[in-house]
């Protein structure tokens, strides 16, 4: 009989080495690796004794599309349709984002249409949150809620009583007994999402998992548990901007291109069924640098306040600064407005910004962010009702874009005259109604078209 061979594991995740480290290649711990038996060599593979079959895909049962709807249409979309029985949804979000307020003031409403909703709080006491419900409104509500930290006695409940939804506020307080290292350290918070979504998937209870991410967007959480859940969903937002978007970054019951948009006030959250209209409602007129920009957001056209202030530069190296949009696109479109449309900005500092604390991210901003950079650099404010969309390359051409039409519906609802959009794409079938479309075929076009607007205006007596 050969002696046991040993190995060492990070007890934070779970990483295994033949020698013992200081330091954790994997996560970054230090001093977290314990001696553990090596598991024996793998014996030959047994046969199963049986055969192994598999059937049609045709004559597996379907389960139905059993969903339930949790009274927010703005998050049952993002979910793909509602809640799927069984299915675990990870909410991360940075701390004070508002993921409890959310998941308080969804337990109570689906609690209100009569489904057993169970909340285990590790952060809030019983009185904390029966404060907090009582703000929303909501202090006559029967939702249970519990303030344990034991995974064992959640997952306990959760067999025991099969409740149709159970929130785990957050995974980092969670503690299972027989991990030893610290609750929120990558071990436990594995341990914990596994040992719930086992749970979850024998009972059909539905579990929410609230996961907290830091700006850098490490600590253990959400990252390891992106494959042991269904759904991610993160809310995003900064915590003094009422504005908070819910996004899902992985969805096995449905598409990851739908947002919710929440607003959060003094009653908690409210949906945002008109979005483009809050974020277009601070738009200064008649000044340089603000371009209305038709994006969509998932499926969703969203129109958005895009602003740029160019400003006399006392750097050697002069500043640029994106909020909203990616910054090397900044600097793409700044070095094609400089070779290729004759706005020089060398000795400028440029500063962009998405207006509402939402990001852009796709290519369709560039028109807009260029405009706004021309208007503020020649001083000449774009005309106010006029929308932007389009994308630009490297040889100065503005290209074509995506669901043109539903941007233009958009910008119609909202009661915008004209759009300045690319040259190519969308057209022939285009029923732009009472929308005038300026076509540009590359940046330079489009500065010029700024230039004769700026004419127009000043010989148009207001
Ligand atoms: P919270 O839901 O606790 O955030 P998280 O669980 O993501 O850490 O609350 C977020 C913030 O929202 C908090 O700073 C207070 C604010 N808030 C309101 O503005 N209005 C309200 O009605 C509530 C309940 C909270
Ligand atoms: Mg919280």
């Amino acid at each position: 009989m050969t002696k046991p061979r040993q190995q060492y594991r990070c007890t934070a995740c779970g990483y295994a080495s033949a020698r013992w480290l200081g330091r954790c290649p994997e996560c970054g711990a230090w001093g977290e690796f314990r001696a553990e038996e090596a598991p024996a060599a793998a014996a030959r593979p047994r046969r199963t004794g049986e055969p192994v079959r598999g059937q049609a895909l045709s004559d597996v049962r379907s389960a139905g599309e059993a969903r339930w709807t949790t009274g927010y249409g703005e998050l049952d979309r993002v979910l793909g349709g509602g809640i799927v029985p069984g299915s675990v949804v990870l909410v991360g979000g940075e701390p004070g984002v508002g993921k409890s307020t959310l998941l308080l003031q969804v337990g109570c409403a689906l609690s209100a249409a009569g489904r057993d909703v169970c909340y285990f709080s590790g952060e809030e006491s019983p009185e904390q949150l029966r404060l907090r419900a009582e703000r929303l409104g909501l202090g006559g509500s029967a939702m249970r809620v519990f303030c344990r930290t034991e995974l064992e006695a959640v997952v306990e409940l959760v067999r025991d009583e099969r409740p149709a939804v159970a929130v785990v506020d957050s995974v980092q307080t969670l503690r299972a007994g027989d991990v030893d290292s610290a609750p929120g350290s990558v071990g436990q918070v594995r341990e914990c999402a596994g040992r719930l979504a086992e749970a979850a998937k024998q009972t059909g209870t539905a579990v929410f998992l609230v996961g907290h991410v830091t700006k850098e967007g490490h600590l253990a959480g959400p990252k390891v548990m992106e494959h042991i859940v269904d759904v991610v969903l993160l809310f995003e937002g900064d915590r003094l901007q009422a504005l908070k978007v819910l996004r899902a970054s992985k969805n096995r019951y449905g598409s990851t291109n739908e947002v919710g948009l929440f607003e959060m006030g003094d009653g908690g959250l409210t949906e945002v069924l008109n979005p483009s209209a809050l974020l277009l409602a601070e738009r200064p007129e008649g000044v340089p640098g603000t371009v209305a920009l038709a994006a969509l957001e998932g499926a969703r056209p969203l129109l958005l306040e895009v602003q740029a202030l160019v400003a006399p530069s006392p750097f050697a190296t002069p500043r640029r600064v994106a909020d909203g949009v990616d910054l090397a696109r900044v600097y793409l479109i700044l070095a094609v407005m400089e070779q290729h449309a004759g706005i020089h900005l060398a000795h400028s500092d440029v500063y962009v910004n998405v207006v509402g604390g939402v990001r852009v991210g796709e290519p369709a901003a560039d028109l807009a962010v260029a405009l706004a950079v021309a208007s503020s650099a020649r001083g000449t404010p774009f005309p106010a009702e006029t929308v932007v969309f389009g994308e630009i390359g490297l040889t100065g051409e503005v290209r074509a874009v995506s669901q043109t039409a539903r941007r233009l519906e958009e910008a119609q609802r909202l009661g915008f005259e004209s759009a300045v959009v690319p040259a190519r794409g969308g057209s022939g079938r285009l029923s732009t109604g009472g929308i005038e479309l300026r076509r540009v075929a590359s940046v330079a076009d489009a500065v010029k078209m700024l230039r004769r607007a700026a004419a127009e205006r000043d010989v148009t007596p207001s």
